[in-house]
C-alpha cells in the first residue's frame, strides 16, 4: 500500500499589486523585482479575507466529490494566526460542513509547518487506511512598508488531501532533517508583520537545504540523478534557482543553467504571480511542477524542500501516480490569478489597515472579495464568517 497525496488546490486573494507598481512609486529599477527576485505581481487580501477564507475556498476544490465522513482529521498551518486560542482549522471545518467527528489542530513554525503537517497526516493515513486527512497551508506574509521584505509579500492558501493509495503523489518514508535556534526571522506576539534579516535568511535556507539533503542520503533516500524536478520553498522564485545551484554545488553535482532551469522553473509561474505565501509556498509550486512540466511526469521522482526560518528544514520526495493529469487543474489556476483585481499603490496602502479592531465593539466588514466565503464581521472580538 501507498501512502500520498490524493488531491492538491490552491485559492488566493481578490486584489493583487503588479510589483511595477511598487517599483514606480519607489524608485527602483523594476527588474530588480521581475528578474533579482522573480517575481512579478503579490495577492493582497480584501478586508474581508484572511487565512480562513482563503483556507476555505482552497479546501472546497479538493473536497468536491469526497464523502465528508472519510475526513475525521484536519491540520491548519500557520505563520498568520487569527486567534492565540482557537485554531483556525475549527472556522474552515464549520465552514464546510465537515463531520462533527474529526479533530481539527492548528501547527506553526514559520514556513514550515505544512510539511510537519503532511508527515503526521501521513503517519495517520497509514494507521487508518479508510481514513482521508485534510491538511491545509494558509498564510497572509506581511512585512513592514519600506522594509528589504515589502515586495515579498502575498497571500496563498493550499488544501491537499492525504490517502491511502493516492491518485497523484506517492510520498516516500524518507525524509531529510534539519533544526538550529537562529533568528533569520520571527514575529513576537506584538507585532502584525515579520522581522526578518533578509541576507542572513538567505544563506541559512542555503546551509539548511544542504545539512537537510545529507540526512535525506543518509536515511536511504534516492540519488540525486534520480529526480526530475525540485520543488522548494519559494520566499521569491529566483530563491528556489539559488538554492538549486547551491545546493548542487556543493554535493558536487556540476549543472549547466540550463539544467539548472528545467528542474526548477516549472514550479515557479503561480508563485510568481502570487508571491510568498509562508506555509503554502512550496506546495503551490508544487502544484505549478505537476501542471506546467513539458514532459510526462508519470512514475518521475520529485524533490520538496520546505523551509521555515528559525529555523526547520526537510527534504523528501514523492513519485508521480500513472494518470496524475486527470486531477490537473491548469486552465481553472490560470483563470484564478488572471481573475484577480489589479490595484495601483494608493490602494495597497489603503488595504494595509485591515481590521483588527481592539475594543470589542461591533464591526460589520464591507463586502469586497466575490469568493465564496468571507470575513463578514468582527463584532465583541468574535470573527463572524459566512458562505454563500
Ligand atoms: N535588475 C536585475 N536584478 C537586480 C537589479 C536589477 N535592476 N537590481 C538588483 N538585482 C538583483 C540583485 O543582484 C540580487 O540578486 P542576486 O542575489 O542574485 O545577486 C537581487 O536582485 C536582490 O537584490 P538585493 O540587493 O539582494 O535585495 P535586498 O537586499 O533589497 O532584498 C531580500 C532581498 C530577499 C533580502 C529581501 O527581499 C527580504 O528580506 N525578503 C524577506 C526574507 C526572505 O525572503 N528570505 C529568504 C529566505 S526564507
Amino acid at each position: 500500500m501507498h501512502y500520498g497525496i490524493d488531491d492538491i488546490a490552491f485559492s488566493t486573494t481578490h486584489y493583487a499589486l503588479p510589483l511595477s507598481e511598487l517599483a514606480q512609486i519607489q524608485g527602483i529599477d523594476v527588474g530588480k523585482f521581475h528578474v533579482g527576485l522573480g517575481q512579478e505581481e503579490m495577492s493582497i487580501p480584501a478586508h474581508d479575507e484572511d487565512i480562513v477564507t482563503m483556507g476555505a475556498a482552497a479546501a472546497k476544490r479538493v473536497l468536491k466529490d469526497v464523502d465528508l465522513s472519510e475526513v475525521r482529521t484536519v491540520l491548519f498551518a500557520t505563520e498568520s494566526g487569527i486567534d492565540q486560542s482557537k485554531a483556525a482549522g475549527v472556522y474552515v471545518h464549520g465552514l464546510l460542513g465537515l463531520p462533527t467527528t474529526s479533530r481539527v489542530v492548528e501547527l506553526k513554525q514559520a514556513c514550515y509547518s505544512a510539511t510537519a503537517a503532511v508527515q503526521l497526516g501521513l503517519a495517520m493515513v497509514q494507521r487508518h487506511p479508510k481514513q482521508k486527512v485534510l491538511v491545509i497551508a494558509s498564510d497572509v506574509a506581511r512585512y513592514d512598508l519600506g522594509s528589504s521584505g515589502e515586495p515579498t509579500q502575498g497571500a496563498a492558501a493550499v488544501a491537499i488531501l492525504l490517502s491511502a493509495n493516492p491518485r497523484l503523489l506517492r510520498v516516500e518514508p524518507e525524509s531529510g532533517l534539519h533544526t538550529t535556534d537562529v533568528m533569520d526571522f520571527w514575529r513576537p506576539n506584538h507585532r502584525n508583520r515579520a522581522l526578518v534579516d533578509g541576507q542572513y535568511s538567505i544563506r541559512v535556507y542555503f546551509d539548511s537545504l544542504t545539512a537537510a539533503w545529507q540526512d535525506y542520503q543518509e536515511q536511504g533516500g534516492a540519488p540525486f540523478a534520480d529526480f526530475i524536478g525540485f520543488s522548494y520553498h519559494q520566499p521569491f522564485t529566483r530563491m528556489a534557482v539559488k538554492a538549486h545551484q547551491n545546493l548542487t554545488r556543493a554535493i558536487g553535482h556540476k549543472l549547466d543553467s540550463d539544467q539548472i532551469n528545467a528542474q526548477i522553473l516549472p514550479t515557479t509561474n503561480y508563485n510568481r504571480r502570487i508571491g510568498n505565501s509562508y506555509t503554502a509556498s512550496l506546495y503551490v509550486g508544487l502544484i505549478s511542477l505537476l501542471e506546467n512540466h513539458p514532459e510526462d511526469l508519470t512514475d518521475k521522482r520529485i524533490g520538496l524542500f520546505s523551509y521555515g526560518s528559525g529555523a526547520v528544514g526537510e527534504f523528501f520526495s514523492a513519485t508521480v501516480v500513472p494518470g496524475y493529469q486527470e486531477l490537473l487543474r491548469k486552465d481553472e489556476n490560470i483563470a484564478l490569478l488572471d481573475s484577480r483585481e489589479l490595484i495601483d499603490h494608493e490602494t495597497y496602502l489603503k488595504l494595509q489597515d485591515y481590521p483588527e479592531p481592539t475594543d470589542g465593539g461591533e464591526h460589520p466588514i464591507a463586502s469586497a472579495t466575490q469568493g465564496e466565503f468571507r470575513l463578514a464581521a468582527i463584532n465583541n472580538d468574535q470573527r463572524i464568517y459566512e458562505s454563500r
